[in-house]
């Protein structure tokens, strides 16, 4: 058998590919993506991309060692002559609150507003909408503490999800306290769970040591049950008075916007960082436990990656997971469609004359053109194939006379376009059918 892709990745492949899925359908990422461009910009958050790898003392610090991220999921990058001091980035806000930092983003109006999109990397154990590669989109906004930003990203989250025609979505808002607040919950959670420490699975026995909250998420059933039977008291009760009026604050904006949502007193989010404000987007489509997104904010993390006090906030989706939601729901992506030109040579001699029409053709619309001379017939089998809108044939009569015969493939119509009139021919079309979008040669550009 031949070499197959690493467990716990996958292939995103062209339109029409056999056994494509939306989340292993290339154009359907684009088109998340894009979608996630459009909402996002124009909201005034600029594309930035940072390594995909970094240094491993910036995953540990920024994401937590009581993560289970740190402690068992981090894929460390050696090369000849190195330790194995760097980290795939198993998740992307601490890479820009690094890159904030290093690259004196302060000095820029705040807050400001940053997104990008990439792959991230976790050691789990694969599942339905659980990989080792995935992907995410993710949005930051540094240099604000102001419960406003917090209302604004949460709506923007919503606002991608319903961009993309998402219904099913449900978005569960905590607070996490501030870091006072946190240290009473695993006082109490640390004496809770103390007196039953025989009932705890290993990984809670050494949760509670670390960092007793991180239990309330365990995925063992032993451990869920002796959390309900001890009728744990959620974090919110724990909130301190300035945490409280911050929470109020964001529901005030969402309550005010109709932005629905339900307070889930138990989350609590897999990594370190977070502070006040937390939530997840959920779906049915991609398992109860399993969020399709989650963000939060994180004041403390700039300075914990030894930089200055920068308050943040931020939230990633993943993009599979969006795209198995979309497909629990039965949407699609259109498949990216064909060219608006294809031209054939019906003579070997003219396959180089066929390629310089489409290559000119290109100025204005997708063009592409037969790499071998084929007689009429299959001409317009193969462009019926291709998905093209018009065919252009190439023979010695058309080479002699300088013209193209051009036959439009929806209505049947033949016609005869002088060659040096074929962008104004085909710019008319586009302009009639209004679908410069769709055949236009517009590449697309990052906050376009
Ligand atoms: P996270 O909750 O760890 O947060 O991940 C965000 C999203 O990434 C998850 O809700 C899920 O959709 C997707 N995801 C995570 N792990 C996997 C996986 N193994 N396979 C597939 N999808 C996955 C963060 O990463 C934070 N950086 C979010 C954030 C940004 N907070 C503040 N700013």
């Amino acid at each position: 058998m031949a070499i197959q892709r690493p467990k716990g990745t996958q292939d995103h492949l062209p339109d029409g590919s056999p056994k494509l899925s939306l989340d292993t359908q290339a154009s359907a990422f684009q088109d998340v993506q894009d979608t996630a461009r459009r909402v996002l910009s124009r909201a005034g958050a600029q594309f930035v991309s940072t390594p995909i790898f970094e240094e491993a003392e910036l995953v540990k610090r920024g994401v937590g060692g009581s993560t289970d991220i740190v402690r068992k999921e981090m894929f460390t990058v050696y090369y000849f002559g190195d330790h194995g001091g760097f980290i795939l980035r198993p998740e992307g806000t601490a890479g820009i609150v690094r890159s904030y930092l290093q690259n004196g983003l302060k000095q820029l109006p705040s807050p400001l507003k940053l997104w990008t999109h990439g792959p991230m990397f976790r050691a789990e154990n694969v599942q339905k909408g659980r990989l080792r590669q995935f992907h995410q989109v993710d949005y930051e906004v540094l240099g604000s503490a102001d419960p406003l930003v917090d209302a604004e990203a949460i709506s923007l989250m919503v606002d991608v999800v319903s961009a993309l025609g998402l219904t099913g979505v449900r978005v569960k808002l905590g607070s996490i306290g501030d870091p006072a607040d946190r240290d009473a919950y695993n006082a109490y959670l640390r004496e809770l769970f103390g007196a039953h420490v025989e009932r705890l699975s290993d990984d809670s026995k050494d949760r509670l040591e670390r960092n007793p909250m991180r239990i309330l998420d365990s995925k063992s059933a032993g451990d869920q049950a002796l959390i309900a039977e001890l009728g744990v008291n959620p974090m919110l009760d724990f909130l301190g008075d300035e945490a409280r009026a911050h929470f109020q604050a964001v529901q005030t904006y969402l309550n005010a916007w109709n932005v629905t949502y339900d307070i889930d007193p138990s989350i609590v989010r897999g990594l370190d960082y977070y502070r006040r404000t937390a939530w997840e987007l959920h779906h049915e489509g991609v398992g109860a436990k399993s969020a399709l997104g989650g963000g939060g904010r994180y004041d403390g993390l700039a300075e914990q990656l030894g930089g200055p006090l920068v308050p943040g906030i931020g939230w990633a989706f993943g993009i599979e997971r969006l795209l198995l939601a979309m497909e629990a729901e039965g949407l699609d992506v259109p498949a990216s469609g064909g060219p608006l030109l294809y031209v054939v040579a019906l003579d070997d001699q003219f396959v180089g004359h066929a390629a310089t029409v489409a290559m000119v053709a290109r100025q204005v619309a997708r063009a592409e053109f037969a790499y071998r001379a084929v007689k009429p017939g299959s001409a317009f089998r193969d462009a019926g194939r291709r998905g093209a809108q018009f065919v252009a044939l190439i023979g010695s009569d058309e080479v002699q006379g300088n013209v193209l015969s051009i036959k439009n493939l929806t209505t049947g119509v033949q016609s005869t376009v002088p060659t040096r009139d074929l962008n104004s021919f085909l710019g008319d079309h586009l302009e009639q059918t209004g679908t410069a979008a769709a055949h236009g040669p517009a590449v697309p550009q990052e906050n376009a």
